[in-house]
């Protein structure tokens, strides 16, 4: 797409997962890569937005032209995406966000010796920050979240947009066949103001190519 439909836009993407950690070696994390949030921020620079993509633990290649913030954890996430989001025409939110982080990072390493039986760990809640950014939300700015759904994809995404507030959800269908580290992506768009869109399964670039799409109607 040569169209160069987002110049003069400032879009905000979150791309990765977070990592919360337990002590200096250890953290809860996923295994998102990064690969749907890069292929989002690529797509939006050869469209000519301006760009910021808050990369939580990626190991992928820089797409040129971005302005890269690395981060680590959900509360750091947060900041940076918060920040950001203050100028932004649109926020996508493709960065699996830890639910749970420990209620504490213990600053030396847990010793095997320290407990006799299992030892739970206590977790608190971390922040919603799609659900945050739609409170927040600017007049104008477009709020996409990304979510993973195993079963009744369309009940569940439906009520997830309303909980969030956000203008758009990407719902994935995810079981034995994970898009996590897959070059490839199949989804359904539901916005909050029509109908769904189905994207069929191919490269992750198409998929973020429609999303594109789908936010420029709404601006
Ligand atoms: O609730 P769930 O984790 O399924 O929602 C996924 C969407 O919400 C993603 O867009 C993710 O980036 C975002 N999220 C968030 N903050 C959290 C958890 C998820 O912004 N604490």
């Amino acid at each position: 797409d040569l169209a160069a439909d987002l110049a003069g836009r400032h879009v905000v993407v979150s791309a990765g997962g977070t990592r919360e950690p337990l002590d200096p070696v250890r953290f809860l994390g996923n295994r998102s890569s990064g690969l749907q949030g890069y292929a989002l921020a690529r797509t939006a620079l050869a469209r000519g937005a301006r760009v910021t993509l808050v990369a939580a633990n990626v190991t992928l290649p820089a797409p040129a032209g971005a302005e890269i913030v690395p981060v680590g954890t959900a509360e750091e996430l947060r900041k940076a995406v918060i920040e950001a989001a203050g100028s932004a025409d649109a926020v996508v939110m493709a960065a699996a966000v830890a639910d749970f982080r420990p209620a504490v990072r213990r600053p030396s390493k847990i010793k095997k010796s320290e407990s006799a039986g299992p030892d739970p760990v206590e977790l608190v809640r971390n922040p919603d920050i799609l659900a945050e950014l739609g409170e927040r939300r600017r007049p104008g700015q477009v709020i996409v979240g990304f979510a993973a759904e195993t079963d009744d994809v369309l009940a569940n995404g439906r009520a997830k947009l309303a909980r969030k507030g956000c203008d758009l959800l990407v719902v994935n269908q995810v079981g034995e066949d994970l898009a996590f580290g897959r070059p490839d992506n199949a989804a359904v768009v539901l916005a909050a103001d029509g109908e769904p869109t189905e994207i069929p399964r191919g490269p992750k670039e198409a998929l973020a190519d429609v999303v594109w799409d789908l936010v420029i109607t709404r601006f």
